[in-house]
C-alpha cells in the first residue's frame, strides 16, 4: 500500500481545519458578530449607500473606472448593481467596491434570470405546463450556474404572481392561475437557484416576487390598482409567496401596484406584518425598479415622503428612485424616520451578503475561466430542448393530423416562421438573441435530406405597423417587410403550392406578452388571420403552430383549424423542440396553467370560481336570471389542465379507501389510467376537491394534487392520492387556517372539466 508522506498528512490536517472553519464561519452568531463589527465601522451615509441599487447601464466594458455609479461605488453609496452582464465587467466592478471603497463591501450582482441565462427555457407561464417540478428545477439549476459562471450573485426570480386575466401581458412570466400549482413551481424554483445554501459557487440568490398581488391589476392593465378582500389574498393568491419564503428564498421584490389603497412598497402591513410577523420572513425586501418614486405619482407624498414610508413599512432596499440615498438622512434628522431602521435593513443586506460567501471571497462568482465551460453547453441546451418539447400543449389535432411525416415539401409560413430573436421569450435578458435557430432553420436543419422545406412570410405581426413596432422592442425586431399585404400573402400561397402540408407559423411576437404589453384584443391579429384564412383554402393540411406569450382567443381557429400545437416561447432550444414535437420524436404532453377564453369579454376566467347563488344548471349555456351572459357561453374555449397527446388516455375506478375521514385521519384516492393509444405518452393526473358546505363559500373546485405518469401503448397503473385534513384546509372569516367537516367532492381527470368524482365526508 502506499504510504502518505508527513507532507500530505499535515496538508489534509489543515484542508480539515480549513474546511471547519469556513463551517463555523457559517454559524449564526458568527455571522451576527461579523456583521456588528463591520457595522461599528459604518458611517450613517454607507449604512444608507448600502440600501442603494441603482441602474448599471452607464457602466459599459472599460467605463467602470470613471462612470458616475463608480464614483458613488467609491464613496460607499451603492449596495449593489443589476442587469450588468459579463463576468469581467463584474470583476472590475466589483474591484473599485473591494478596492476602492473605504471598508471594501462587495457588492450585489442581480440580473432578471427568469426563464435561464443564454440557455433559454420556455418562458415560465410555458415551463408551468410541464407540471414537471424535477424539470423545473432541473431549469432553474442550469441558469443558476451559467448565471454565476458569468458573476451573477442575484436572480430577480421566481416570478409567482397569480394570473387570471390573459389581458395582463405579464402572465408569460409566472406560473397562471392556480395557487396550489403556483406554490408547488415556486418552491422548485427556489431549490434550482439556491441549492442546498447558496454557499458554493454556483448557488444564487433567488427573489421571489412580485409582492403582492401583481396579477390582480383591475381590466388587466399592467401596474393598475389592486382592491381584494384579505379573504381571496389568503386562499388564493398569497399562497405561492409563502411557498417561496418556506423554501427560504433570500429576498423579495415589492410589486408595483396598491393594495386597497396602499401601494405594497408603502404597505406595512404587507411587508412587515404579513411577510415577517406572520410569515418569519428574514431575508430582504427590495423595491421593483423606481417603485419607491412612483409612489409620487400614486399620490402619497413628494420623494421625501414616500421613502420614508417605504423604509418604515420594510422595504429594505431602493432600485433606481435614488430616494433613499437622497432623503432618508434628512428624514432621519427631522425624526420621520430612526436610525434604527436604517440599521435593520442594512444588517438585512449585509446578511445575505454573508450568506452568499461574499465576504469570505469577494470574488467568488468571479472565475473569469467559468463561462467558456459552463454557459451554453451541448448538456444545458439538450435538457432545455427536451424541456421545451414538454412545455407545449396540443390544443387540437383533428383526425391524427399530427404527428407529420418527415418527407415530401413542407411550407413553413408566418411572421414568427423565420425569427432568431422572437424565439427565447420575453424576459430572456442573457439571451444570445442572434444564436438561437428560427423554426425554418430548426426543422432544416432536423430534416436533412429528408424533405424539403420551402418558407414565406406571409404576412406582417399585423396591418399597423406603429402597433408592430411597440410589440417588437428590445432588438426583437420582426424585420416589417414594405411589400402590401396581397403581396405578401401571394408570395405565401405560390410557395406553399407545391407543398404536401404546411406549417402556419402565427400568433404574438415575444414582446406583445411581458411587462407593459397588456392588450384588449386577443384575437389573432387581422392580416395573420387572413394568412390562416387564405392557407386553409388551398386544402392541404395546416398545422397553426402558435407562438404566445398568455392566453389567446382561439374560436375561430378552433373551428377551422386541423391543428393546432401552442409552442409559447420554447427558448433558445425552441425550434428543434418544435420539429420533435411535429414529427413525433416527443410526444407532446404540455397542459394549460391558465384558461382560455373563448372571448376577451369572459375574463378574467379561471377553473376555480365559486359558485354563486345562480348557478346554470346541468346542461345549459343560458337560463334568464343566472349567473351567465347572452353572448357566450361560461365556459372556456380550453380549460385548465387541458392538453392532447399523441395517444389517448383513460381514467377508470375512482374510489376512495373510505367514505369517510377523521379529523386526524387520511384517505387515499385512486384511480386507473389507462394509455387507449398505440405509442408511449405522459399524462398529468389531476386532483381536484370541493368542499360543499363552508362556513364562507367555497370554490367549485380546487387543484390539491397531480402526477405526471408515463404509460406504454396499452398499459394501466394505479395512481393514488393522499388526502389529509391538511390538503381541506382554507382561511375562514377570520383567517383562520382551518378543515371544516362535512361533505366533499373528489373529482380526478387529465383536466380540470373532464373529471371523475367521488365523494366523502369529513367527521366532527
Ligand atoms: C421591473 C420588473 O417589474 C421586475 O420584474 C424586474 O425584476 C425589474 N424591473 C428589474 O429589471
Amino acid at each position: 500500500m502506499k504510504k502518505f508522506s508527513n507532507r500530505s498528512i499535515v496538508f489534509v490536517f489543515l484542508m480539515v481545519i480549513a474546511t471547519m472553519t469556513l463551517q463555523a464561519q457559517k454559524a449564526p452568531q458568527d455571522m451576527n458578530r461579523f456583521i456588528d463589527n463591520l457595522m461599528k465601522k459604518m458611517t450613517l451615509e454607507e449604512k444608507i449607500g448600502q440600501l442603494n441599487l441603482p441602474v448599471s447601464g452607464e457602466i459599459t466594458t472599460g467605463q467602470a473606472k470613471s462612470s458616475d455609479v463608480a464614483q458613488k461605488i467609491r464613496t460607499g453609496q451603492v449596495g449593489g448593481l443589476f442587469n450588468l452582464k459579463g463576468v469581467e465587467k463584474i470583476k472590475d466592478v466589483q474591484k473599485l467596491a473591494v478596492k476602492e471603497s473605504r471598508l471594501g463591501i462587495p457588492l450585489l450582482f442581480g440580473m432578471d434570470v427568469v426563464h435561464g441565462y443564454e440557455t433559454v427555457f420556455p418562458i415560465p407561464l410555458g415551463l408551468a405546463c410541464t407540471w414537471n417540478m424535477a424539470a423545473i428545477q432541473q431549469s432553474a439549476r442550469i441558469a443558476a450556474t451559467e448565471a454565476s459562471a458569468d458573476g451573477i450573485s442575484w436572480t430577480f426570480s421566481p416570478m409567482v404572481d397569480i394570473s387570471r386575466d390573459a389581458r395582463w401581458g405579464r402572465a408569460s412570466e409566472g406560473s397562471g392561475e392556480d395557487p396550489f400549482l403556483g406554490g408547488e413551481i415556486a418552491k422548485a424554483m427556489v431549490k434550482g437557484y439556491q441549492g442546498n445554501s447558496m454557499a458554493n459557487k454556483n448557488e444564487i440568490m433567488a427573489c421571489v416576487k412580485h409582492f403582492a398581488l401583481y396579477g390582480a391589476a383591475e381590466a388587466g392593465r399592467d401596474y393598475n390598482t389592486v382592491d381584494m378582500s384579505r379573504n381571496r389574498m389568503y386562499n388564493e393568491y398569497l399562497l405561492p409567496y409563502k411557498a417561496a419564503i418556506e423554501a427560504g428564498a433570500g429576498s423579495v421584490m415589492v410589486s408595483f401596484n396598491e393594495i386597497n389603497g396602499v401601494p405594497a412598497t408603502a404597505n406595512k402591513w404587507l411587508l412587515t406584518e404579513l411577510l415577517r410577523n406572520q410569515w418569519g420572513f428574514n431575508g430582504f425586501v427590495v423595491s421593483d425598479f423606481t417603485g419607491i418614486s412612483e409612489m409620487v405619482n400614486h399620490g402619497i407624498g413628494d420623494l421625501q415622503t414616500v421613502s420614508a414610508r417605504a423604509l418604515n413599512a420594510g422595504t429594505d432596499m431602493d432600485m433606481v428612485s435614488d430616494g433613499f440615498i437622497g432623503t432618508i438622512k434628512k428624514s432621519i434628522q427631522e425624526g420621520k424616520v430612526s436610525e434604527e431602521t436604517v440599521n435593520t435593513a442594512c444588517r438585512r443586506i449585509l446578511e445575505a451578503k454573508y450568506k452568499l460567501g461574499l465576504f469570505d471571497d469577494p470574488y467568488k462568482y468571479c472565475d473569469v475561466k467559468r463561462p467558456a465551460k459552463e454557459i451554453y453547453t451541448p448538456e444545458h441546451r439538450a435538457i432545455a430542448r427536451k424541456i421545451a418539447a414538454e412545455s407545449f400543449v396540443l390544443l387540437k389535432n383533428e383526425k391524427n393530423t399530427l404527428p407529420l411525416r418527415k418527407q415530401g415539401t413542407i411550407a413553413v409560413v408566418g411572421p414568427l416562421a423565420n425569427t432568431r430573436s422572437n424565439m427565447p421569450g420575453t424576459w430572456s435578458v442573457a439571451a444570445r438573441l442572434d444564436k438561437s435557430a428560427s423554426l425554418v432553420e430548426g426543422l432544416q436543419e432536423v430534416l436533412g435530406k429528408k424533405a424539403n422545406v420551402v418558407y414565406a412570410k406571409g404576412s406582417n405581426l399585423m396591418e399597423d405597423a406603429a402597433y408592430e413596432e411597440r410589440a417588437t422592442t428590445f432588438g426583437r425586431s420582426l424585420n416589417r417587410d414594405n411589400r402590401t399585404s396581397k403581396e405578401l400573402l401571394d408570395e405565401a400561397l405560390k410557395v406553399s403550392a407545391n407543398a404536401d402540408v404546411i406549417i402556419a407559423a402565427l400568433g404574438e411576437s415575444s414582446e406583445m406578452s411581458g411587462e407593459s404589453s397588456s392588450r384588449s384584443n386577443l384575437d389573432m391579429p387581422d392580416v395573420q388571420r387572413t394568412l390562416l384564412k387564405e392557407l386553409l383554402k388551398t386544402g392541404k393540411p395546416v398545422v397553426l403552430v402558435l407562438f404566445t406569450g398568455r392566453p389567446v382567443v382561439l374560436t375561430w381557429e378552433n373551428e377551422h383549424v386541423p391543428a393546432i400545437l401552442n409552442v409559447w416561447f420554447g427558448g433558445s432550444e425552441a425550434a428543434y423542440a418544435i420539429s420533435d414535437v411535429l414529427f413525433g420524436d416527443a410526444n407532446p404532453s404540455g397542459k394549460l396553467t391558465m384558461t382560455f377564453p373563448q372571448n376577451v369579454g369572459q375574463l378574467p376566467l379561471y377553473y376555480s370560481h365559486k359558485n354563486t347563488g345562480r348557478p346554470l344548471s346541468e346542461g345549459h349555456w343560458f337560463e334568464k336570471f343566472r349567473s351567465n351572459y347572452l353572448d357566450v357561453s361560461n365556459d372556456p374555449l380550453y380549460p385548465f389542465g387541458y392538453g392532447l397527446s399523441y395517444t389517448t388516455f383513460k381514467y377508470s375506478n375512482v374510489s376512495l379507501s373510505s367514505a369517510t375521514m377523521n379529523s386526524n385521519g387520511e384517505l387515499t384516492a385512486s384511480v386507473t389510467v389507462t394509455n387507449t393509444g398505440n405509442r408511449e405518452g405522459s399524462e398529468v393526473v389531476q386532483l381536484y376537491l370541493r368542499d360543499l358546505v363552508g362556513s364562507i363559500t367555497r370554490p367549485v373546485k380546487e387543484l390539491k394534487g397531480f402526477n405526471k405518469i408515463t404509460l406504454k401503448a396499452g398499459e394501466s397503473k394505479e395512481v393514488s392520492f393522499k388526502i389529509t385534513p391538511e390538503l381541506l384546509k382554507f382561511y375562514n372569516e377570520d383567517l383562520q387556517f382551518v378543515c371544516e367537516p362535512g361533505d366533499f367532492d373528489v373529482m380526478i381527470g387529465g383536466n380540470s372539466r373532464d373529471v371523475e368524482t367521488a365523494h366523502f365526508t369529513l367527521n366532527p
